[in-house]
């Protein structure tokens, strides 16, 4: 391997080396990475302990919430929606909820920043209450398609008034008593299922969601923890049918929130791809709807040891150990997606730099995240240097064989956290600095990545 020159006068603690402008960084190789960190709670868990707190009636605790943009985004909207909620002096949170069925008519937009599980959950919510709430949000989430949930949510009686191509701002008029319905997922989408089981619960009946192919199912588990009726089928192939009783009335509950496995993906490649390093990242959620990207990790080489497995909040939970590993590309199925959808972008890092060639396919929906995810990382490797062939439904990437990458180069993150975050991270296995141009969406789901990332203590040579 090839040894890299640091600038001279380059502080070896940090591998953040430069703050542009307030929102620019480049981020750098320093040397191996070591240490112990302990992941923030898990954003999709956290909206929802927020929300279904927010609808039961009487006082729940809330620990380990992700104090992140998005899930702050939820809280504002719960509490213009009648909720009182308040962080404690020791981190908890306390929620007292309105009951379902009692939320107040907000007296001016929901602005919902960068978040589209908040957007589309509480457009869920909002749709079986007798209210109007309207939805606003930055660039990037007023690109992104709505019709996917207002279309399910129009058939319970809800009317909506969108932006052309159904996009924010966009406008629910609620309907109550809203009708039942039995809708099948046209797309693997665990805030479409959400959407309309949350409308289920001021719904009087039995609302049945299809799933053909299964999502994240923080919304199942958590909503039967609050008390509410409802029950899963698997049939053939998979194929799972949710059905919930409406009108439920959920208790209020003590929740532990897990550490979030998609913000784990980050520091974990980080020591997978970094010649030297070892580190555990500790608590960290291991629920199979998620574990995609370790999954696939492994299966190219990765060195992934798990320990102190236990159960946090009803979820399974453990801490991970990893080391530097020879990785070898892959073909990743599509039907593994779903359990890593999130990750690709990170997952896309590690195999720019395996050896061999890794090969994705049916990510369409990576095209309608905060960013067009599978455009901008093809743009971003290919400028640091990786070898990318971009499909209309997937990479091609040809690995460096764990050799270093140029870097270099300077990445556009369009208000996407995972794009600017993934760019920090394959800067600790480049040549040259990698520049973010904008790093401030990171605060969205990961307000401490860059002081974890700093944190890593480096020996300022490459083994
Ligand atoms: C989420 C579901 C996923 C995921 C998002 C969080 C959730 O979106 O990408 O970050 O909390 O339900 P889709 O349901 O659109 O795939």
């Amino acid at each position: 391997m090839k040894p890299i020159d640091l600038p001279r006068d380059y502080p070896q603690s940090t591998r953040i080396m430069t703050e542009h402008n307030a929102r620019s960084k480049s981020f750098i190789f320093t040397g191996p990475l070591r240490g112990d960190v302990r992941m923030p709670g898990d954003k999709s868990i956290s909206h929802r302990a927020i929300m279904f707190s927010a609808l039961a009636i009487g006082k729940s605790n809330i620990a380990g919430l992700l104090e992140g943009e998005d899930v702050l985004s939820t809280a504002a909207a719960m509490r213009a929606m009648g909720a009182n909620i308040e962080r404690g002096s020791d981190g908890v949170w306390t929620v007292h909820g309105v009951g379902v069925g009692g939320l107040m008519q907000p007296e001016t937009a929901l602005d919902m920043g960068n978040s589209g599980t908040s957007t589309r959950l509480l457009m869920g919510l909002v749709a079986s209450h007798a209210i109007q709430a309207t939805f606003i949000g930055d660039d990037s989430l007023s690109k992104r398609p709505m019709g996917r949930v207002s279309d399910p949510l129009s058939q319970i009686g809800a009317e909506f008034i969108s932006s052309p191509g159904g996009t924010l701002p966009l406008t629910v008029r609620g309907i109550c008593p809203a009708v039942p319905i039995r809708y099948r997922l046209p797309v693997a989408s665990a805030q479409v299922k959400s959407a309309v089981l949350l409308a289920g619960l001021n719904t009087p009946g039995i609302t049945e969601v299809i799933e053909p192919v299964p999502t994240r199912d923080h919304s199942e588990r958590m909503l039967r923890g609050f008390g509410a009726d409802l029950a899963v089928e698997v049939g053939a192939g998979g194929v799972r049918t949710i059905r919930l009783m409406g009108e439920a009335e959920l208790r209020p509950q003590n929740i532990d929130v897990p550490g979030d496995p998609s913000s784990a993906a980050f520091p974990v490649v980080a020591a997978l791809i970094t010649p030297g390093s070892e580190i555990t990242v500790r608590n960290v959620g291991m629920n199979p709807t998620r574990t995609g990207i370790y999954k696939m990790l492994e299966a190219m080489g990765a060195d992934l040891i798990y320990t102190n497995q236990r159960e946090v909040g009803g979820e399974p939970v453990a801490d991970i150990t990893a080391r530097h590993s020879a990785l070898t590309g892959i073909e990743v199925p599509a039907d593994v997606a779903p359990s890593m959808i999130d990750e690709f972008p990170v997952f896309f890092v590690a195999a720019s730099m395996a050896s061999g060639r890794t090969v994705t396919s049916g990510l369409d929906e990576l095209r309608v995240k905060e960013s067009d995810r599978l455009a901008l990382m093809a743009a971003g490797l290919t400028a640091i240097g990786a070898n990318v062939e971009e499909r209309e439904d997937g990479l091609v990437i040809d690995g460096s064989g764990g050799e270093p990458l140029d870097g270099g180069a300077t990445i556009t993150s369009a208000l996407d956290h995972r794009i600017a975050m993934s760019f920090a991270i394959a800067a600790q296995n480049c040549r040259a600095a990698v520049m973010v141009d904008d790093v401030s969406p990171i605060a969205t789901s990961f307000p401490t990545f860059e002081a974890m990332l700093a944190g890593f203590s480096a020996v300022g040579e490459r083994l």
